[in-house]
């Protein structure tokens, strides 16, 4: 096996990581298990990689939770995805305050189930102090419904007078996201061999290096995730210039 972690460069590890994990369901019924299953193994995944991130110095991880798209699943699997994130939170909260990691949520919130609001509100606030990694969960996310938001409170200010039409750049745009306090990410990962975006982070994810990986999110392991981080340091970023002008001293 790959030793893929020693391979890592501690220099060059990206500040902030997202990731779709996709494959719960599929992981399941290839086991002849119902999907809510895989959702559970999923969150073992989610130790795992939140894990992996402290280890090698990710700042912030950002994992697609649950998508605006995501409500239309048959009830049965929307009411279980809410109660394992309640008793996910709940199971984690010690974990975090040992791990410094501090929990933060983008997304509309306010259409989430009254308990899971209040347990994501609780545990945010126990760890708002904590300056290790900032974990993030997008849950009931879209980035259109993001970006429209943004548009509206611009054209907004626009309207009151307090901004001017030409002074709207990416600056301006950035601090009206719900992820206006956290840098862009520079790797996404997307777990099951789907290779789409599926509405996360449209903007910021701009000039992101994309993995896609064919393993199902509850069998992504460490060592996964570290291939994942070495094959993100071995491209040339090039945001549009040439390689010459990247190599240039
Ligand atoms: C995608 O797999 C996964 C989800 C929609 C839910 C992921 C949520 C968790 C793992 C729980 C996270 C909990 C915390 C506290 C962070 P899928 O169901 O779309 O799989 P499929 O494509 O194979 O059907």
């Amino acid at each position: 096996m790959n030793d893929w972690k020693t391979q890592i460069d501690k220099n060059r590890v990206p500040s902030h990581v997202a990731v779709i994990m996709d494959g719960n369901g599929r992981w399941a019924k290839a086991q002849g298990l119902p999907r809510i299953n895989g959702h559970f193994q999923g969150v073992e995944t989610v130790r795992r990689v939140t894990e992996a991130c402290s280890e090698i110095g990710v700042k912030y991880l950002t994992l697609y939770a649950f998508s605006t798209e995501n409500w239309n699943r048959p009830k049965d699997e929307v009411d279980a995805l809410m109660s394992l994130m309640v008793s996910s939170l709940k199971a984690e909260l010690p974990t975090f305050l040992n791990n410094n990691i501090r929990l933060k949520a983008i997304g509309n919130l306010s259409s989430l189930p009254v308990e899971c609001k209040e347990e994501l509100d609780e545990t945010m606030a126990a760890t708002s102090h904590l300056n290790g990694l900032t974990l993030i969960l997008a849950l009931s996310y879209s980035s259109t419904w993001e970006i429209k938001n943004a548009i509206q409170q611009i054209a907004l200010k626009v309207k009151q007078g307090v901004l001017e039409v030409e002074d709207i750049d990416d600056q301006v745009v950035d601090s009206n996201l719900n992820t206006a306090e956290f840098p862009h990410p520079e790797l996404m990962i997307r777990t099951s061999g789907e290779v789409r975006i599926s509405n996360f982070l449209l903007w910021q994810l701009a000039y992101a290096e994309l993995y896609f990986t064919e393993t199902m999110w509850p069998d992504f392991s460490k060592e996964d995730f570290y291939q994942a981080i070495v094959n993100y340091q071995n491209r040339e970023r090039r945001f549009g210039k040439t390689s010459e002008q990247i190599d240039a001293p």
